[in-house]
C-alpha cells in the first residue's frame, strides 16, 4: 500500500493561502500541513526534515508547495528545496505565490489564444503593456509574455522606480528586457496608442482603464482583464468575455477583443489542479514553477480552443 500523500505548505505570510489549501485537498492530497512566517534560510532544513523522514520510495509521495506574494522569494525558496535534495531522497516542490504562476499563465496561455484566432503568431513581436505590474500576478505576466516573444512594458500608477526593480530582477535570472513607464508621467493616452495587448493585472476591485482610456488603443487587439471582482479592471469586458469584441463606443481599434477574469480563472483553475495532481501521479518527485505553469496552461488553453 503507498503511503499517504503529504504536502507541507510554507509562506513567509501569517497564514497558508485558503485557495491552495482547498486545491490541494481537491486534487486528491491526503494531508496539508501549514508553515507559516517562514525565511528563505529555514527552507534547507525544512526540506531535509520532509524528505528524511520518509523511506525513498515514499519521498516521491511527499511534497513542498511554496505560497507567500513575492515572486524573486518563492523562486529563491525553489532553489534551496531544490539544492537540499539529492537522490533517493527526493521530494516534490512547486512554487506559485499568490496563485501568481498558474494565473499569470492562464492570463498569457488565453490571450495567445485569442491573437491565433485572429491570424497572428501568439505575442510574437506585439507591443504589451501589464498594468497594476508591481503587483506579484503583474511582474509574472510580463515575464511570460516577454518570454513568449512580446515587446513588454511594466505599467505601474505609483511611479516608474516602483517596477524598476522587478524588471531588473527578472533581466538578471532570466535574460529578459523589460521596458518600464508610469501612467502618471507616461500619461495613459501616449502610452495606450501603441499598446497591442493590454494585461490588466491590477488590484481586485479597481478599473485600471476607462472605456475613455481605451479610446486612444487604436492598435489594440486584446485587452485581458484578471480582476473579477466589480468593477472591471478593463471597462467594458465582462468577467465570462472569451475574444467577445470591445464596445465599438469605446473607441478601441476594430477587431479588438477582451477577455475577463472568469475566463482566465477556469483555466487558472485546471493548471493548478493538474500540477497537484502530477505531483502525486507521476511515481516520481516533481519540481514546478511558472514555466511549467506556463506549459500546461498553452496545452489546456489550446483543447478549448
Ligand atoms: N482570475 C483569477 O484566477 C485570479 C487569480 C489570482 C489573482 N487574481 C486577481 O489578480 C489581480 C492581481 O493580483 P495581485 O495579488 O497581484 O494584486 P494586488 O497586489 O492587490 O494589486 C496589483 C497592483 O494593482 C495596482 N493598483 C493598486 N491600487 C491601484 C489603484 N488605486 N489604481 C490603479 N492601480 C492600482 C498596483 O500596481 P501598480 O502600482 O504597478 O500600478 C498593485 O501592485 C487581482 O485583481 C486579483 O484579484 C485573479
Amino acid at each position: 500500500m503507498s503511503a499517504p500523500y503529504v504536502l507541507h505548505m510554507i509562506t513567509p505570510l501569517a497564514n497558508v493561502s485558503p485557495f491552495d489549501v482547498n486545491m490541494a485537498m481537491d486534487a486528491g492530497i491526503d494531508m496539508v500541513v501549514p508553515y507559516t512566517g517562514i525565511e528563505t534560510a529555514q527552507v534547507e532544513a525544512l526540506t531535509q526534515d520532509a524528505m528524511f523522514s520518509r523511506d525513498p520510495k515514499n519521498a516521491a509521495r511527499t511534497g513542498l508547495f511554496i505560497g507567500g506574494r513575492d515572486a524573486a522569494m518563492a523562486l529563491d525558496m525553489l532553489d534551496v528545496a531544490r539544492k537540499a535534495m539529492f537522490p533517493p531522497f527526493q521530494i516534490s516542490v512547486f512554487a506559485d505565490p499568490s496563485g501568481a504562476f498558474t494565473t499569470a499563465a492562464a492570463m498569457v496561455a488565453v490571450v495567445e489564444r485569442a491573437l491565433r484566432r485572429a491570424g497572428l503568431d501568439g505575442l510574437t513581436g506585439l507591443d504589451v503593456q501589464v498594468y497594476g505590474a508591481t503587483g506579484v500576478v503583474g511582474g509574472i505576466a510580463g515575464l511570460i509574455a516577454a518570454q513568449a516573444g512580446g515587446n513588454v512594458t511594466l505599467v505601474s500608477h505609483r511611479g516608474v522606480s516602483a517596477v524598476q526593480g522587478k524588471a531588473e530582477e527578472f533581466g538578471r535570472r532570466y535574460g529578459v528586457t523589460l521596458s518600464c513607464a508610469d501612467t502618471a508621467s507616461a500619461g495613459k493616452a501616449a502610452l495606450l496608442e501603441r499598446a497591442e495587448v493590454v494585461l490588466a493585472c491590477g488590484k481586485a476591485g479597481i478599473t485600471v482603464l476607462s472605456a475613455e482610456d481605451l479610446r486612444a488603443a487604436k492598435r489594440l487587439r486584446v485587452a485581458a482583464d484578471i480582476n473579477a471582482v466589480p468593477p472591471a479592471g478593463v471597462e467594458g469586458v465582462g468577467v465570462q468575455d472569451d475574444g467577445v469584441a470591445l464596445p465599438t463606443a469605446s473607441g478601441a481599434a476594430s477587431g479588438a477583443v477582451g477577455i475577463g477574469a472568469l475566463a482566465i480563472g477556469n483555466v487558472k483553475f485546471k493548471v493548478q489542479h493538474h500540477l497537484l495532481e502530477r505531483m502525486q501521479t507521476g511515481g516520481t518527485a516533481v519540481a514546478f514553477d511558472f514555466q511549467d505553469a506556463m506549459d500546461a496552461a498553452r496545452t489546456i488553453a489550446g483543447k478549448a480552443s
